[in-house]
């Protein structure tokens, strides 16, 4: 599959409920916002936040950064009513690029979102037991364009213990990891919860990004940098990917379909990778412009 044309390597969650935070992120280097009705907003100020999002999505620049509202689930008393307020925000012009849906277990799961707001991309929080298990159904729901793992929901079903390895994770991660670009869908990884912890959070960006994800959820603007480094290629890679194209081009223009850098095979397919390594790079300069 090839890489998505959108850098998310670093997807930021902002509670609907704080001004300050909805402010602060107009300016925030960061690639996407999962602006946040769920978790982060307490039951007595959820119709608040969905009122304030609603201003705040129709008056706000935020650049180039992906839009995405997690709305609560269909089973609680505020989903619909979040879901109907940001149809009626794009209805009148607000730009929302995807509503993120809790707890989906099932593909049918979407069905009544995707009812009630017509056209918006949905994603999915993989965050139950059921749900790493139906991941290959849930990927193959037309209108789903994303994942996002809930790890700390999921650590909590699975009664799991947390490890740096994240070894108890690693089953999950993988299934959804599988569907997901079974389905050409985008995958984000789950948040770090020790958000003053620079040296944890490098080694789980640095797992997650060697696992196949393409960026990971974040929950404080401290942590930005630290996934926006560990997701882009580096300066090697760059340099080799474009090694191994010149490379390749060379042998191809000979009739030849292997090439060798660095001691290593190039064939076709890491030719394609190596593009691959290239259109991320220029998708990540034009989201700074
Ligand atoms: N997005 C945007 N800005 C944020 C932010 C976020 N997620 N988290 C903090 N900020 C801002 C604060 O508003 C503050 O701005 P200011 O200094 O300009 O006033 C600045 O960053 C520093 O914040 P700080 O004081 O270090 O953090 P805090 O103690 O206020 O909040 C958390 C810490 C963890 C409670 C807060 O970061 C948060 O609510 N994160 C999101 C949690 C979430 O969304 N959970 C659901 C998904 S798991
Ligand atoms: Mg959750």
């Amino acid at each position: 599959m090839t890489q998505p044309a959108r850098p998310y390597r670093s997807v930021l969650y902002i509670p609907g409920s704080k001004e300050r935070a909805l402010e602060k992120a107009t300016s925030l280097p960061t690639d996407a916002i999962i602006f946040d009705l769920e978790d982060a907003v307490a039951p007595e100020e959820k119709s608040a936040a969905r009122t304030l999002l609603t201003q705040v999505l129709a008056e706000r620049g935020y650049g180039r950064r992906a839009r995405i509202v997690r709305i609560n689930s269909f089973d609680t008393p505020w989903g619909l009513a979040d879901a109907e307020a940001m149809a009626m925000a794009m209805a009148r012009g607000a730009r929302i690029d995807a509503l993120l849906i809790p707890k989906v277990s099932r593909a049918a799961d979407l069905d009544p979102v995707a009812e009630a707001v017509p056209g918006v991309t949905l994603w999915a929080m993989m965050e139950t037991c059921a749900g790493m298990l139906n991941a290959a159904e849930i990927a193959g729901h037309p209108r789903l364009g994303g994942m996002v793992m809930g790890t700390n929901d999921l650590a909590k079903e699975l009664n799991s213990r947390s490890s740096p390895d994240r070894l108890a994770m690693q089953a999950g991660l993988g299934l959804c990891l599988l569907a997901a670009r079974a389905h050409g869908l985008v995958i984000i990884d789950g948040v770090y919860n020790a958000f003053r912890d620079e040296e944890g959070l490098r080694a789980e960006c640095e797992q997650g990004r060697d696992m196949g994800f393409d960026g990971k959820t974040l929950i404080h603007p401290a942590q930005l940098a630290i996934a926006n480094a560990a997701f882009a290629p580096s300066k090697v890679e760059i340099d080799l990917a474009r090694r191994q194209i010149a490379a390749f081009n060379e042998v191809a223009a000979q009739g030849g379909g292997v090439a060798v850098v660095d001691g290593r095979i190039v064939e076709n397919l890491h030719v394609v990778t190596a593009q691959a390594t290239l259109a991320k790079v220029q998708a990540i300069a034009a989201l700074a412009e």
